[in-house]
């Protein structure tokens, strides 16, 4: 994990300590249940699946985020009425808060059930809405991605940047299978058979937080995704943004914490890769 990483205090106490510890200890633990969840169910479509293990590692960075800081606010996707709706009100009812916690306790729960070892723990603190501590860990390769806001990002200690590719036709990108089959999935396909042409290639892994991470680390040129909500995106969000990559929703404007069509990317590409996306109308 990343020990050459600076975990100042933001406001007396270190947020970014207590992010990294409940994502480490939750992560362990993610990672001795693999292949030994005992309840699997459905949520708001056939694809969108939770396990005890999802309720579980939520309720542990809860407590741990609660025993620190009692006074914050504490939005986790487990704590939240599934569908696009449900929880468009949720972060409506907490937004304003003046600190918000933002967790998605396993972010790739498909692969998770599946044995597919790509998943990870996300989480954000936000302070009067916008996001000051992102961090995405990856319990698998015990890979710990952190950002604090103007102090940059880290992975295994060494500070992030995006990577160099000018032009789509080099690009390396990645999107997601939106679980929602009624709006967002048929949007991302739109974008999806558009872009493929035009690109290097692009991946799927099944975990938006953690491809955001992998934009951040310049393992990846960018990303797009219909339909995420804020625990998938606020963590990797700030990761990208300490790298100095850019972060818009599909239409070009500026990242806040209700953005739900997001593109991100090292920058260079984002004009080309959005003018992509809208002339194949699949950002709206
Ligand atoms: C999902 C993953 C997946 C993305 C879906 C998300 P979950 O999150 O991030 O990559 O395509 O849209 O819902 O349900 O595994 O936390
Ligand atoms: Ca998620
Ligand atoms: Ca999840």
């Amino acid at each position: 994990m990343s020990e050459r990483f600076d975990s100042s205090a933001v406001g007396g106490k270190s947020f970014t300590a207590v992010a990294i510890n409940c994502a480490a200890k939750a992560g362990e633990w993610i990672k001795t249940k693999l292949g030994n969840h005992t309840s699997l169910s459905t949520k708001y479509s056939a694809q969108d699946l939770v396990t005890e293990v999802d309720k579980g590692a939520e309720t542990m960075i809860r407590n741990l985020v609660g025993t620190h800081f009692p006074h914050h606010s504490f939005l986790g996707e487990e704590g939240v009425e599934p569908g696009p709706e449900a929880s468009t009100k949720a972060l409506q009812s907490v937004r304003d808060a003046e600190y918000l916690w933002i967790v998605d306790p396993v972010d790739g729960t498909t692969n998770f059930v599946h044995g597919f070892p790509f998943f990870s723990v996300s989480i954000a603190l936000a302070y009067k809405g916008e996001v000051i501590v992102g961090v995405v860990y990856d319990p698998m390769r015990d890979e710990l991605f952190v950002a604090e806001k103007g102090k940059g990002a880290y992975v295994r200690g060494r500070r992030m940047a995006v990577s160099g590719e000018q032009t789509l036709r080099e690009s390396l990108l990645a999107t997601g299978f939106p679980a929602d089959p009624n709006y967002a999935l048929p949007l991302n396909m739109k974008g999806l058979q558009a872009l493929v042409p035009r690109v290097r290639n692009i991946r799927s892994g099944g975990s938006a937080a953690l491809h955001l991470a992998y934009v951040a680390a310049g393992r990846l040129t960018g990303f797009w995704e219909m339909g995420l909500n804020a625990w998938d995106l606020a963590a990797g969000v700030l990761l990208i943004k300490e790298s100095g990559g850019t972060v818009t929703d599909v239409k070009g404007s500026p990242y806040d914490l209700g953005v739900r069509h997001i593109a991100v990317s090292n920058g260079h590409i984002h004009d080309e890769f959005l003018q992509v996306l809208q002339q194949a109308e699949a950002g709206s």
